[in-house]
């Protein structure tokens, strides 16, 4: 075995274990040095190969790098040994195929994938470790399917709990959602994929995605919507991004001359490319001029496709200078050269054991226990004879649904397969659907005018009434009762193309939940969802609730090791769960879903707990809440690593907080730390999360927690200086379990003001 790297300048390092048969290429390579043109040397540096491949193409050539010749792919250029490129879905596994020149599925055998759980649910675990396991495992199926750029991580913030595509997202703070992508990205390239960070910006709600115009301020921006995609970007180094559908201050995002070319690429020094998202161009001057690079996904003919011939004809008239084609064409070859697409690129794994474990591992951390009254939870099987489980959502499966993100899942085990398989013999299963979703409507055929009329309804199914009573009678016989409810990827729930229209459980599942928690009160309700759900029509009644989001092919295995104690439940909500929409920014201040195409962020700065924090409002589970099956108690911090007043490490602080085990059974505890700026220059939400660190103790074990903070950690963006502003002062920092579960306080001082400019 041989480790070979490819540098990338202001990227990160890819780094291979070549198998033997590349090792073999290799020496050939080395005897072939003289004939080996530059730009398919690994030896020689990044840039000068991309130059020697620039200097080799022809105008066609460069223009067919900049845009898609098929749904998914870029041309290949024969002469020079350059094959197709290949893009996929994302983000949760590598997507079916389709096309060439449609979204119909191409029925191709060989594209199933691994369904790993769905990215809030990556984000409820808190562990960046996974994040990175994640990355790698779909990156080692993209090399397999020979795709070369992974459509994700989606890092848009969750605005409100309405949009779509939340669970495509990684949750409502800027901080977690960063960590988070960073080590997605990193796993994910270092198998020589490139991660492809979307939306850039404010895709922030499906509804009228394509056309809304969105109005955030500066410290909105560069405070709340920015900071995960600059993570991504500098920490994590990713190599391609995508723009937005919707606009942002009049222009379209993936055509917007302030986000692509002043801060993408201006301030935070962008090497890679931009590419749209699909059919996200409108115009050939915006999308060559404002910082395009790939266009992806427009209707019509290739050929025709802004960057395709009307950029050509700019190019030649002199509307447009080579220099600007040249750009494009260089940070294309960049990835096409890390992602080692010219020449050896190793084959990639499927399947393996290692990646389904990895699906359940994500699976069993993400799952979020929002309630378990007098540890009703994990259940005793050699107590119990009997379970009763209800839902539909118990036995639908989820991977084939949410348009873009639905996936090809080699398999699926759904909740109640996973509970049959974990109780075995030891206990009687009945099952009750309990709801079930009204049939699609249907169409005729087109008749002579082209008219498509609805068909009459053929249901014959039982009634929701019906199906609530026949539950209710499997409940009352059972010695416990699992109610597998929530949403699913259809239209107006978990999504891309349309948002949800309120908070509500659909199909009667409140009155479900009710009836059969009043007939049964030793009922666990497991929640599918890709976030808050309104439960005020029963969750007085019932003592559990587990939040398990979409949790992959593995899922229904996850499930049922948390519900029986195999595994102590370790997820905290990267989202608030409101008690009612109102409740939440967005909604509060009548701000979505926008008014004449507009919509205005008047919310500012104050998303999701930052929100509900500073207006004091009762949320019904808080941003960082999740129970275990064991306790932790918090002893008191203390200041281990101080900087010095001013100059470099100014600002720099390493608190250490003892956190100690106190139940019988080994778990894990995210700590949270929240940094409270009290007096300030500029207005600041009342807490911000600033570090996290997730620690697995044994019982009654005690381990000291490091949380690391630096200058950003107590910063603003101020505009007026764009700049990050840390004020001289004293800081709070609370520590502890959830936002509103803080154990401990402590302080810390900032001598002396520090000011860093954005880039
Ligand atoms: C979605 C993107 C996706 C693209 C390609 C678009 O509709 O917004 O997230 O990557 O389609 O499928």
């Amino acid at each position: 075995m041989q480790r070979r790297t490819l540098l990338l300048p202001g990227l990160i390092a890819v780094t291979f274990l070549a198998q033997s048969r590349l090792v073999l290429a290799d020496s050939k390579t080395t005897h072939q040095v003289s004939t080996t043109p530059t730009y398919l040397n690994a030896a020689k540096p990044l840039e000068e190969r991309v130059e020697d491949l620039l200097s080799r193409l022809t105008l066609e050539e460069k223009l067919s790098l900049v845009h898609g010749d098929s749904k998914f792919t870029t041309a290949a250029i024969p002469r020079l040994g350059i094959p197709r490129r290949w893009m996929s879905d994302g983000p949760h596994g590598v997507r079916e195929d389709v096309g060439p020149d449609t979204w119909q599925p191409a029925g191709h055998t060989d594209d199933f994938c691994t369904y790993m759980p769905v990215n809030i649910c990556l984000a409820a675990t808190w562990n960046p470790d996974l994040g990175r396991s994640y990355g790698a495992t779909i990156g080692q199926e993209a090399r397999q399917r020979g795709k070369h750029i992974m459509l994700g991580p989606g890092v848009n913030i969750m605005r409100t709990p309405l949009n779509g595509r939340n669970y495509e997202y990684l949750g409502e703070d800027p901080f977690l959602s960063g960590q988070m992508a960073v080590g997605y990205i990193q796993g994910e390239q270092a198998q020589g994929v490139s991660s492809c960070v979307k939306h850039f910006a404010f895709n922030n709600q499906e509804d009228q995605r394509g056309t809304i115009d969105v109005q955030a301020d500066d410290r909105a921006m560069r405070e709340i919507y920015f900071p995960a995609f600059k993570a991504a970007v500098r920490d994590g180094g990713a190599w391609s991004v995508m723009g937005s559908y919707n606009q942002f201050r009049g222009q379209h995002c993936c055509e917007n001359d302030l986000l692509l070319n002043k801060i993408l690429k201006g301030d935070w020094g962008f090497k890679g490319l931009v590419m749209s998202d699909w059919g996200g161009v409108h115009d050939t001057k915006e999308a060559v001029m404002n910082g395009l690079d790939l266009e992806m996904g427009t209707n019509g003919e290739y050929d025709n496709y802004y960057m395709a011939k009307p950029f050509r004809d700019g190019l030649k008239s002199g509307a447009y200078p080579m220099a600007v084609l040249d750009d494009k064409a260089r940070r294309n070859i960049r990835v096409m050269l890390a992602t080692q697409m010219l020449s050896d690129r190793p084959v990639g794994s499927i399947n393996t054991v290692n990646h389904q474990l990895t699906s359940r591992k994500i699976a069993e951390e993400g799952m979020v226990l929002l309630k378990n009254d007098s540890d009703f939870l994990p259940l005793n099987l050699s107590k119990i004879k009997t379970v009763a489980v209800i839902g539909d959502n118990a036995v639908r499966k989820f991977a084939y649904g949410g348009q873009s993100a639905a996936l090809k899942a080699f398999y699926e085990v759904t909740p109640l397969e996973g509970l049959m398989i974990r109780i075995g013999a030891a206990a009687d299963v009945t099952y009750s659907p309990g709801f079930r979703m009204p049939p699609r409507r249907r169409f005729s055929a087109p008749d002579v005018a082209g008219v498509r009329h609805e068909l009459p309804a053929t249901d014959s199914g039982p009634s929701s009434d019906d199906l609530v009573k026949r539950a209710v009678e499997v409940a009352k016989s059972a010695d416990v009762v699992i109610v597998v409810a929530g949403l699913n990827h259809d239209r107006f729930f978990d999504t891309e193309g349309s948002d949800r229209k309120d908070l509500k459980l659909p199909f009667n599942q409140d009155e479900l939940i009710r009836q059969v928690s009043a007939a049964n009160h030793k009922t666990v309700v497991v929640l599918m969802s890709g976030g808050a759900l309104e439960m005020d029509a029963w969750l007085g009644n019932v003592p559990a609730v587990l939040q398990a989001w979409y949790p992959g092919m593995e899922g229904g295995n996850a499930i049922a090791e948390a519900l029986f104690g195999d595994i102590n439940p370790s997820g905290k909500l990267p989202c608030t769960f409101p008690k009612r929409l109102e409740d939440s920014p967005a909604h509060a201040l009548g701000a979505y879903p926008g008014k004449d195409g507009k919509e205005e962020y008047t919310e500012g700065l104050l998303v999701g707990y930052r929100w509900f924090d500073t207006k004091a409002i009762e949320p019904l589970f808080p941003f960082g809440h999740g129970l275990s099956y064991t306790r932790f108690s918090y002893g008191a911090p203390k200041v281990v690593s101080s900087p010095p007043s001013t100059g470099i490490g100014a600002g720099n602080f390493v608190i250490s907080v003892p956190v100690t085990n106190s139940g019988d059974r080994e778990g894990k505890e995210v700590v949270q730390l929240y940094v409270k700026p009290g007096k300030s220059m500029l207005p600041r939400p009342a807490q911000e999360l600033k570090a996290f660190n997730k620690v697995l103790l044994s019982p009654h074990q005690t381990q000291e927690v490091m949380l690391k903070l630096d200058p950003t950690s107590f910063s603003y963006y101020d505009p007026a200086r764009k700049a990050w502003v840390a004020e001289a002062g004293t800081y709070e920092l609370g520590i502890g379990s959830s936002s509103r579960d803080i154990r401990q306080h402590i302080a810390v001082k900032i001598e002396k003001e520090i000011v860093v400019p954005e880039g």
